[in-house]
């Protein structure tokens, strides 16, 4: 990869119609621009550095999954750019897709084939060897606790948690460089959960990944993330360090008395009452 950075976002927006498009059944309505109601990303910057595990938290619907999309090249922005290792996510996306992998939080497999044959599937289209699949999806299958019978079932036999494991492991099937995971811990139970995050220091320490991550689970972000991008309405209303983020809310007391999940209903909450204050 080349020296630019994993990831730069600039002033990126994208905003969603508004109910059903009448236009498309009334011709008159034709003329008008499309309402705008729902804006998931709305003006974001923030860069990432080589390395770096960095989170995001918001509420749901925040627009945490709209901006891991438009990211991964499945959604187009409406302002702004995104550059992936320098490369344009709008213009550039056969080159930006080559250095990404993600986890989606709902992800799709073919529900009738097991763990291992849509691992094989996805890591033939990824360009890896059948010989090497099989036994690296053992590994790491095995490693996320997924047993090898379970590896065998066909994945509509699978738990929820069961199908995620199997979508972090195609996700860490070729060697990343940079992850998006979005939300690729919830619905795991705490050891399953634990051993995920291991993965992920694990996968970044070995091959220096960078990665972006996000969650609702505070204990998880302030395990794993260098800096943490707290997101309400579109917007980030604060970015930091996980001790840069306490401080923030310390107030009196000292920083290590505050958990992250304070720091979440604290920030979020303010940003919320600034945006009534505003749009009055
Ligand atoms: N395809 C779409 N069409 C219209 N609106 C959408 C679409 N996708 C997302 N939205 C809206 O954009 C907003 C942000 O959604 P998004 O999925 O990005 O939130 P999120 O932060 O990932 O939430 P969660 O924590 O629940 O996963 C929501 O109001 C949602 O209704
Ligand atoms: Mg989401």
């Amino acid at each position: 990869m080349n020296d630019s950075a994993p990831l730069q976002v600039e002033s990126l927006a994208k905003s969603f119609p508004s109910g059903p498009d009448w236009r498309k059944v009334v011709p008159i309505l034709r003329k008008r621009p499309r309402k705008v109601k729902v804006r998931p990303i709305d003006n974001v910057s923030f860069e990432i550095k080589r390395g770096e595990i960095y989170g995001i938290i918001g509420a749901n619907g925040s627009g945490k999954s709209t901006l891991v999309r438009v990211l991964s090249t499945l959604l187009l922005p409406d302002d702004g750019s995104a550059r992936i290792f320098g490369f344009d996510v709008v213009k550039e996306p056969g080159k930006v897709r080559p250095a990404i992998n993600r986890v989606s939080a709902d992800p799709s497999f073919f529900r009738s084939m097991s763990a291992i044959e849509n691992l094989t599937f996805f890591g033939r289209v990824y360009g890896l060897k059948t010989s090497g699949i099989k036994s690296r999806s053992y590994e790491i299958l095995e490693r996320l606790m997924l047993t090898r019978e379970q590896a065998r079932d066909p994945m509509q036999n699978l738990s929820r948690g069961q199908q995620q494991k199997v979508a972090v492991a195609r996700a860490f099937l070729t060697s990343p460089v940079l992850m998006l995971l979005d939300e690729p811990t919830t619905g795991l139970d705490p050891r399953s959960r634990r051993e995920v995050q291991s993965f992920i220091q694990t996968v970044r320490r070995d091959h220096d990944a960078t990665i972006l991550l996000t969650t609702h689970d505070m204990q998880e972000a302030d395990l794993l993330c260098d800096r943490i991008a707290v997101f309400s309405e579109g917007r980030i209303v604060a970015e930091g360090t996980p001790d840069y983020l306490r401080a923030m809310v310390a107030g009196d007391r000292p920083p290590e008395d505050v958990d992250m999940e304070e720091v979440y209903l604290e920030l979020t909450g303010r940003s919320i009452e600034e945006d009534e204050e505003t749009h009055d």
